[in-house]
């Protein structure tokens, strides 16, 4: 059987994503940092889970653990390149640089790693589809977004620059680009402040982790021949920013 590679499948999107493949009978290599919720994953769909409890920032790790795949699990046909994260709500003079440095280490330095790794063996047997997870966050500035909507900004052309490198070849290059969305995000964003993380969706029409499974898994599901490029999905009634128009300081 099939097998999909899912990063970030212990939560939001990557579960979801993982669990709609597992739905239609693929095999998931299911990557993210904490164990027990993969064991969970592992759990409800027995011997169709490989679990990589790792930090995909750890080049090591990722290089280690994806260069020992059982044979059960060796017919990878996509990557998801769902794991990521945003630090932090501030204005950029206010932020906090390390978490910058997260973020670019995550969303974009350790996409790249499992990238490079992955496509090799795409390469190999000229069939494949990587399929990254950017944000609306890459197009419509919002206050707050700075790094994390530049990080997205790479992941999105990352996409069409690989796409072109492709060309001649079966394998697929898609970036979907999801709007707000209720899923641990917001959580992280606020370092566990889960009060404020629920503030962000006061009032808000929202996206689920399963209205993006649907996406990725009808992305992947399309006829060979057949690739999605980009695809923006907002929630109905979100507009194209998150801010508020602020009254300017008065000097
Ligand atoms: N929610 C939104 O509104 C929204 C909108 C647009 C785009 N996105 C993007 O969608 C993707 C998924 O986010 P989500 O909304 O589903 O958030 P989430 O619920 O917080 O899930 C993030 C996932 O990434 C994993 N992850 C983070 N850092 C990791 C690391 N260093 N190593 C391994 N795994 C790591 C987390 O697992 P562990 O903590 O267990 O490691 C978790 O499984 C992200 O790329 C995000 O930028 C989200």
């Amino acid at each position: 059987m099939d097998t999909i590679i899912v990063t970030g499948a212990s939560s939001g999107f990557g579960e979801a994503i993982a669990r709609r493949f597992l739905a239609e009978g693929y095999n998931v290599i299911a990557i993210a940092r904490r164990e027990e919720k993969l064991m969970d994953l592992a759990h409800n769909f027995p011997g169709k889970v490989h679990a990589l409890a790792l930090d995909i920032t750890d080049k090591h790790a990722v290089e280690e653990c994806l260069s020992n795949i059982p044979e059960y699990f060796e017919n990878i046909t996509a990557l998801v390149n769902n794991a990521g994260l945003s630090l932090g709500f501030g204005p950029a003079q206010d932020n906090n640089i390390n978490d910058w440095e997260t973020m670019v280490n995550t969303n974009i330095v350790a996409l790249l790693h499992i990238t490079k790794k992955v496509l090799k063996m795409f390469k190999e047997k000229n069939q494949g589809h990587i399929i990254n997870i950017g944000s609306v966050a890459a197009y419509y500035p919002y206050m707050g977004s700075n790094v994390y909507g530049a990080t997205k900004s790479f992941v999105h052309n990352f996409t069409l620059n690989l796409k072109t490198d492709l060309e001649g070849s079966n394998i697929r290059a898609s970036c979907i680009a999801p709007g707000l969305s209720k899923t641990e995000f917001a959580v992280v964003r606020f370092k566990g402040d889960v009060e404020k993380a629920d503030s962000l969706y006061e009032n808000k029409t929202y996206l689920t982790a399963d209205n993006i499974a649907e996406t990725v898994f009808w992305t992947f599901s399309l006829p060979a021949n057949v690739n999605i490029n980009v695809m923006e999905v907002m929630p109905t009634g979100q507009s194209f920013a998150l801010g508020f128009t602020k009254k300017q300081d008065e000097k």
